[in-house]
């Protein structure tokens, strides 16, 4: 079986208890915390900054954290999220005027690199970037809020991008990200992912049962994983 990592985007978490909602996700099996940053000019939406990724490894967080870039522009902001404790830094290429600049300075700022794509934007650019990246991130639905539904085009372009990672034969993460849930899962992986960013099939879990923890969806994802 692959080695498949789970990343629940706190952006359905509980904003007046981040610390706390993390905690209790990784603590329930959760592999990588993905962070969504958007600026209400690249995406419609307003969300956190590195204030915040600083704040989470204060308060204790180790897991690896996934800082996805929905800001224009993106170099600015890089260093900043590298001393606040990213792992993994992601931006989308229209946001950059240089995208090869920008994954070095991610690179060289002590982080990992990769690259987004929306549902509309070819892959044509790894081409020339497959060196440097070491994660591709598919967007299944258009960025900027959680609770959307998958777009199906995604497993299409998710073969498409396995096919080009294994024939770099380079050590590449493929993610997906948007409307990620128990019953499409399998599909997804079938396709090609290994890395899950799921929101509000985490998060609003909890919220709809009395136990109060994620422990079952991230269980109920696992043992769909087992099957792919
Ligand atoms: C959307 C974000 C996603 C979002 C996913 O722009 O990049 O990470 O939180 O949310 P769900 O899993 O609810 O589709
Ligand atoms: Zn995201």
């Amino acid at each position: 079986m692959a080695d498949f990592l789970i990343a629940p985007s706190i952006l359905s978490a509980d904003f007046a208890r981040l610390g706390e909602e993390v905690d209790k996700v990784l603590k329930s099996g959760a592999d990588v915390v993905h962070f969504d940053v958007m600026d209400n000019h690249y995406v419609p939406n307003l969300t956190i900054g590195p204030l915040i990724c600083e704040a989470l490894r204060k308060h204790g967080v180790t897991a690896d954290i996934d800082v996805h870039l929905m800001v224009k522009p993106v170099d600015r902001i890089i260093p900043d999220f590298a001393r606040a404790g990213a792992t993994y830094i992601t931006f989308h290429p229209e946001a950059s005027e240089h995208v090869d600049r920008s994954l070095q300075l991610i690179k060289e700022q002590g982080c990992k690199c990769g690259l987004v794509f929306n549902p509309a934007t070819p892959l044509d650019i790894l081409e020339y970037v497959m060196d440097k990246v070491d994660l591709i991130l598919l967007m299944s639905v258009n960025p900027g809020f959680g609770g959307q539904s998958f777009i199906p085009s995604a497993l299409v372009k998710l073969r498409q991008a396995r096919k080009m990672i294994d024939n770099s034969g380079r050590d590449i993460r493929l993610e997906i990200d948007g409307g990620v849930k128990v019953n499409n899962i399998r599909e997804i992986a079938e396709a090609g992912a290994d890395m899950f960013v799921a929101g509000s099939a985490i998060f609003g879990a909890a919220k709809d049962s009395d136990a109060n923890t994620y422990d079952s969806v991230i269980a109920d994802m696992r043992s769909e994983l087992a099957k792919a």
